[in-house]
């Protein structure tokens, strides 16, 4: 689904920057909405660094994905204040309930659960991001609820 000529197109713009790298991922990640493993080579030459040192910062930053999402994407508060609020407890049963791990899509590509750390409503925690909106005092069941219709 990707195709190289456009990594390699995505390498040359951003290469004059002073740090080229996270550039270069997050516009990877925004033309395929995932990090393929294809584009781990081209970059990691261009950048003189090895493949390991590319994945330590892959897997570093959060926003990465390595995988295609799902169509719908939940993504969920894992930071100090939101924790403090139960967050942790929350993500567990929901997660429990929808049978999926931190990370994963759902077997029919309907929805990918992450994890984010901090989305500015620490506040009004736990809270959560669904399709891009912002929900404060979240519970799992009106989360499942959510993600079901
Ligand atoms: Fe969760 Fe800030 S800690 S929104």
């Amino acid at each position: 689904p990707h195709d190289p000529s456009e990594i390699s197109e995505i390498i040359q713009r951003n290469m004059h920057l002073e740090g080229p790298l996270l550039p270069i991922l997050h516009d990877v990640q925004a033309a395929f909405g995932y990090v393929p493993d294809a584009a781990r080579a081209p970059i990691a030459e261009a950048l003189n660094i090895t493949e390991a040192e590319l994945h330590g910062v892959i897997s570093f930053y959060h926003d990465f994905r390595r995988k295609p999402a799902g169509a719908r994407v939940l993504k969920i508060c894992r930071a100090e204040a939101c924790q403090a609020m139960g967050a942790n407890e929350m993500s567990e049963a929901l997660l429990a309930k929808l049978g999926l791990g931190w990370n994963e899509t759902a077997p029919d590509g309907g929805l990918t659960v992450e994890p984010i750390y901090c989305l500015g409503l620490c506040a009004c925690g736990p809270a959560a991001m669904i399709d891009g909106k912002v929900k404060g005092r979240v519970t799992a069941e009106a989360l499942a609820a959510e993600v079901a219709r």
